[in-house]
């Protein structure tokens, strides 16, 4: 049975995904900060619900040691937040603002890098050896108009990501990295306008990786159609 391991695993596309892979019959490793609200709906048998808060080292690098000598066939890193309350700063809040303005980053950006990292070993010790982490569109220069400006942090976490896991297409080029910008989705942070339903892109996404995993170039960024994504 293949196996996945999912980052953001509690709500909107992190969770569509572990229902989608796990009803076709892959075990799901469904990695989320808190795991006693995780929905009692997609728990059973070929799911395992992990506590990872990816902002937290320790946590990291207690689940790397939770997990020695077990392979992973793919990494699904998904967690990820927007910037909606911090892409500004003034004279009195410099401080949090800058302590916020860091977290965007940290979790959009250095952890799907760090995590990768740290499960190397168990991706080199599984079959498909892949590494596919949730990106977007809004992090690409060909999108940067007047609105976007305004999400300018947020962009440059994804446009950071998008770098950082091609660049780790590089030093690690046993592991296929992949980059995916999922649409606009019907979920907490794409809110209730979007056209996309989560659990339709989640099925595009399993799609995409389960019929297309091999001849995605290393370090492709795409849509969930598989198009090639400008950056
Ligand atoms: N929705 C869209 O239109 C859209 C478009 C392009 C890209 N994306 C990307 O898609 C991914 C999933 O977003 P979504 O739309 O499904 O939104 P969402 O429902 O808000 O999901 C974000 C997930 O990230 C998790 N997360 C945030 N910080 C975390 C941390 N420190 N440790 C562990 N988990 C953390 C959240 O966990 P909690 O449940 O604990 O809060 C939540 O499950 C994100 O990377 C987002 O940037 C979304």
């Amino acid at each position: 049975m293949p196996n996945v391991f999912i980052t953001g695993a509690r709500t909107g596309i992190g969770l569509e995904l572990v229902k989608t892979f796990a009803d076709h019959g892959w075990y799901v490793r469904a990695a989320c900060r808190q795991t006693e609200v995780f929905p009692e709906d997609a728990k059973g048998g070929g799911v395992q619900v992990v506590a990872l808060d990816v902002l937290d080292p320790a946590n990291i690098e207690h689940v790397a040691a939770l997990l020695k000598d077990q392979p992973i066939d793919v990494l699904l890193n998904v967690a990820g937040v927007f910037d909606s309350v911090s892409n500004t700063v003034d004279d009195d809040t410099l401080l949090t603002s800058m302590s916020d303005m860091t977290r965007v980053f940290q979790t959009n950006t250095i952890a799907p890098r760090i995590i990768a990292e740290w499960l190397l070993p168990n991706l080199h010790l599984g079959t498909e050896r892949l590494v596919v982490t949730i990106s977007s569109v809004m992090g690409t220069f060909a999108t940067l108009d007047d609105y976007h400006a305004c999400h300018w942090l947020y962009g440059a976490s994804k446009a950071a990501v998008t770098y950082a896991m091609t660049a780790f297409a590089k030093t690690s080029p046993d592991v296929k990295s992949v980059l995916i910008h999922p649409g606009w989705v019907k979920t907490h942070m794409g809110g209730k306008d979007a056209p996309l339903d989560p659990a339709e892109v989640a099925e595009k996404i399993y799609l995409l990786i389960e019929n297309h995993k091999d001849r995605l170039p290393n370090g492709v960024f795409v849509d969930v159609d598989g198009s090639v994504m400008e950056r």
